[in-house]
C-alpha cells in the first residue's frame, strides 16, 4: 500500500477463499489521519464463526459487526481476519465472500468500504452463445415441446406479423391476442398484428381441452383453432415465440398443443430481496412467453414483510427498508443505506390484473410459524414470553417462530390471511410452514399447555395441529390452501383441507403426501431452483446445498415416477423457484432464471416423451437467448 497522505478517505477490504476453504479478509485505509474507534459491518451468506484477527460484536444470520484488538487504522496499515462458515458449509463461489461493508464510527456516523474480492474472473461467462442465424435443426426450436408438430417442409415469411380476420371477432379469443399483441409491443419483440401482416384466421373448435390449440401454418397463411381464450392466447404466444425465435421466417407444418400439467408455477423471493414492480412485471411477461400459468408471491419472510397490509401496517412499515439503525440490519449485501421497499396494494391488484391478462394467477404466501423474524422484532407478542427454546434457525435467525398457544398469534394469522385473501382473486393461499427450527417450542410453556389440552405429542403435531386449523379457516373464506412439504407432518396428518403442497428438498416428501391423497407442486432443488449454482464454478453466484442445477438438470426430471401413474392426478403440477439469498441487484434475477426457467416450462408443458434431453435444452437455449436479448434480460449480471 502507498505511503501517501490524501484528502478522501479510501477503506477496502480485500477478500479472498484460502486454500482452507476459509474467508481471508484484509481491512485497509488511505486516510489523512488514521481511523479509530469503528466497528466493522458487512454481511456474508450464511452464519460464520471468527478464525482469528476479530471479535463478533453482533451477529444477526449472516450479518456480522466486527472489532478488532487494534482499532486504529492508518495509511499503510492493514488488519487481517479470516472466517469459516458454519455447518461445514463450502464457500463455492463469489456469492459466499464478504459483502455490503462499512464502517460504523463512535458517533454512529458510517464510512464506506470498498470490497475488493479476489480470484474473480471478470471476463467470466457461463451465458451461451447467442444463436445468430435462423436454426437449422430438425427439431422444432420451441419451448415448450408442442404435443405433435409434422413439418411441411415449407417455410413462411410473417416478418412483418400476422393480420386477424373477421374470424376473431366478438369473442375472449380476440382479447386474448391482444394481450399477447400488448406483450409483444412492450417488451420490443413486435410487430405482432400489423396491416399487412399474413393472414391469421380463427377457427372455434368445441372438442378441444380449454389450455389446448392447433395451429396450421401454410405458405398461403396461419388458422389458430381453440376452445377457449385460453388455447387462444397459447396458440398466439406460440406464433410469436416462432417468429421471433426464426427470425421471421418460421416453418411450416400442422401443430396440436395444451399442457401436461395445470399448475405451472415459477415463484419469486421479494422478502430477501426488493424488486422493483416493474420487474416483476417483466417476470409475469416473460412466464407468459414460457406459458407458465403461476406466480408465487413470497413477499414475507425473516428479513421483511413487504405487502402493504392494512391490518398490521408497523410490519411492512419497519421491515420495508433495512440496513444501519433498522429493525433489519444489512443482511445480504445491502449495507448500511437504508435499502429495499414495499408493495402498495394498488400495485398487487396491477400486478394481478397483468397476471391474469396473460393467462397467469397470482399465489401469495403468508409464511407461519418460522421465518417470521422481522414480525416478531416488530410483534414480540406473538411468542410466548416465558420460552426458552433459544431455537436457531437454518439461516441463523434466533428465535424466528411464532407461537400458535397465544391467542395474539391466532388473531394475526387469520387477520392476515383474510386480508390477503381479500386482495388475491385466484382464492389460494400458501402458509409457508417450511423449516422450522428444531429446538422451537420445544421450551415454552404455553406450548405444553397446548399440547395437554389437545393432546399433542411432539412439536411437529403442534405444527400440524396448528395448519389444520388455520387452513381450514382459509377454506372458510373460500380460498384453498397451500404450504410448504413440511404442513404434511404431524399425528393428525398434516394441514389436510384440500391443501395443495410444494415437494421443495426433493421430490420424495410430495411423492408421500400425493400418496396419502395431497394435491402436489414439485419445485425439487435439484432441478427447480435458480438460486442453486448452475455450475461449481467460482465465478458463477448461487447456493449448493442441493449440488448444482445446471440447464441439463432442470429438464432431466420427471414430476410423476413412471411406475406410479395413479399419481397423474394427484402431483398437479412444476414450479421453479428463486430465493434471494445471493441477490444483489434486479438483474441478478434474469441471470438466475435464464435460461434455466426454460427447463421448467418444459417440465409443465412438454408430454413426458416430448421432453428435451440435455442436448436439445441447450440448443433451444441458444435460440432462445435471442428472446432473452430481446426484451432485456441479462444473462451475465453477477455482481
Ligand atoms: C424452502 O426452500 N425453504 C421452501
Amino acid at each position: 500500500m502507498d505511503d501517501v497522505t490524501c484528502t478522501d478517505t479510501v477503506v477496502k477490504l480485500e477478500t479472498w477463499r484460502n486454500e482452507d476453504w476459509q474467508i481471508s479478509c484484509l481491512l485497509s485505509a488511505r486516510c489523512d489521519a488514521p481511523i479509530s474507534n469503528y466497528t466493522l459491518c458487512f454481511s456474508m451468506l450464511a452464519p460464520c464463526e471468527i478464525v482469528d484477527g476479530a471479535t463478533v460484536h453482533r451477529m444477526t444470520a449472516g450479518y456480522f459487526e466486527l472489532g478488532f484488538e487494534r482499532d486504529v487504522l492508518g495509511t499503510g496499515q492493514a488488519l487481517a481476519f479470516t472466517l469459516i462458515y458454519k455447518h461445514n458449509r463450502n464457500p463455492s463461489n463469489r456469492s459466499w465472500l464478504p459483502k455490503g461493508a462499512y464502517l460504523r464510527m463512535k458517533d454512529g456516523s458510517t464510512l464506506p468500504v470498498q470490497i475488493a474480492p479476489r480470484g474473480i474472473d471478470q471476463a467470466f461467462t457461463s451465458k451461451l452463445p447467442e444463436q445468430q442465424a435462423n436454426p437449422s435443426s430438425d427439431e422444432l426450436m420451441l419451448v415448450p415441446a408442442p404435443k405433435s408438430w409434422q413439418p411441411s417442409g415449407d417455410q413462411l415469411d410473417v416478418s412483418t406479423g400476422f393480420r386477424m380476420d373477421a374470424s376473431w371477432e366478438g369473442d375472449g379469443e380476440a382479447d386474448s391476442a391482444a394481450a399477447v399483441e400488448a406483450l409483444a409491443e412492450r417488451n420490443n419483440i413486435g410487430p405482432f398484428f400489423s396491416e399487412d401482416g399474413v393472414a391469421l384466421f380463427f377457427a372455434k373448435t368445441e372438442g378441444l381441452a380449454e389450455d389446448a390449440y392447433e395451429l396450421a401454418i401454410t405458405p398461403q397463411g396461419i388458422t389458430l383453432s381453440a376452445s377457449a381464450a385460453a388455447g387462444a392466447f397459447y396458440g398466439t404466444i406460440t406464433l410469436l415465440n416462432l417468429k421471433l425465435v426464426y427470425g421471421g421466417k418460421i416453418p411450416c407444418g400442422q401443430m396440436a398443443d395444451g399442457p401436461r400439467f395445470e399448475w405451472r408455477g415459477q415463484h419469486l423471493d421479494c422478502a430477501r430481496h426488493y424488486y422493483e414492480p416493474e420487474t416483476l412485471l417483466r417476470l409475469v411477461d416473460m412466464m407468459a412467453l414460457l406459458k407458465l400459468n403461476r406466480f408465487h408471491w413470497h413477499f414475507c419472510d425473516d428479513e421483511a414483510f413487504r405487502l402493504e397490509v392494512e391490518s398490521y401496517p408497523e410490519l411492512w412499515r419497519k421491515s420495508g427498508m433495512r440496513g444501519e439503525n433498522r429493525v433489519v440490519p444489512g443482511l445480504y449485501g445491502s449495507g448500511d443505506s437504508p435499502q429495499g421497499g414495499t408493495y402498495s396494494l394498488a400495485f398487487a391488484k396491477r400486478l394481478v390484473g397483468h397476471a391474469k391478462e396473460l393467462n397467469i394467477e397470482v399465489l401469495p404466501e403468508i409464511e407461519v410459524p418460522a421465518h417470521s423474524w422481522a414480525a416478531l422484532q416488530i410483534h414480540p407478542e406473538l411468542r410466548d414470553a416465558a420460552d426458552e427454546s433459544n431455537e436457531i434457525s437454518v439461516h441463523g435467525y434466533l428465535s424466528n417462530t411464532i407461537n400458535p398457544a397465544l391467542p395474539e398469534v391466532w388473531t394475526y394469522m387469520e387477520t392476515l390471511t383474510r386480508e390477503v385473501s381479500g386482495i388475491f382473486p385466484f382464492a389460494h393461499l400458501h402458509l409457508g410452514c417450511d423449516e422450522r427450527p428444531p429446538a422451537a417450542w420445544t421450551k415454552s410453556p404455553a406450548i405444553e399447555k397446548l399440547k395437554a389440552d389437545h393432546g399433542l405429542r411432539t412439536a411437529d403435531d403442534v405444527q400440524g395441529w396448528m395448519m389444520e386449523k388455520l387452513a381450514s379457516y382459509v377454506r372458510s373464506l373460500g380460498t384453498r390452501p397451500a404450504a410448504w412439504e413440511e404442513a404434511a407432518k404431524g399425528a393428525n396428518g398434516g394441514i389436510k383441507n384440500n391443501a395443495i403442497l410444494f415437494s421443495w428438498t426433493q421430490q420424495g416428501p410430495g411423492l408421500e403426501a400425493a400418496r396419502k391423497g395431497y394435491s402436489v407442486v414439485m419445485s425439487p432443488a435439484a432441478h427447480a431452483y435458480w438460486d442453486i449454482a448452475p455450475s461449481g464454478n467460482f465465478n458463477e453466484i448461487g447456493l449448493n446445498w442441493a449440488g448444482a442445477t445446471s440447464l441439463a438438470d432442470s429438464v432431466n426430471w420427471d414430476p410423476v415416477p413412471k411406475n406410479e401413474p395413479e399419481l397423474e392426478g394427484r402431483i398437479i403440477g412444476a414450479q421453479g423457484c428463486l430465493w434471494s439469498e445471493v441477490v444483489l441487484r434486479d438483474a441478478n434475477m434474469e441471470t438466475m432464471m435464464a435460461p434455466r426457467i426454460l427447463g421448467i416450462s418444459e417440465i409443465g408443458w412438454a408430454a413426458r416423451d416430448n421432453k428435451p434431453d440435455a442436448a436439445l435444452i441447450t440448443d433451444k437455449a441458444a435460440c432462445y437467448s435471442k428472446l432473452f436479448s430481446a426484451i432485456g434480460w441479462r444473462q451475465d449480471v453477477r455482481d
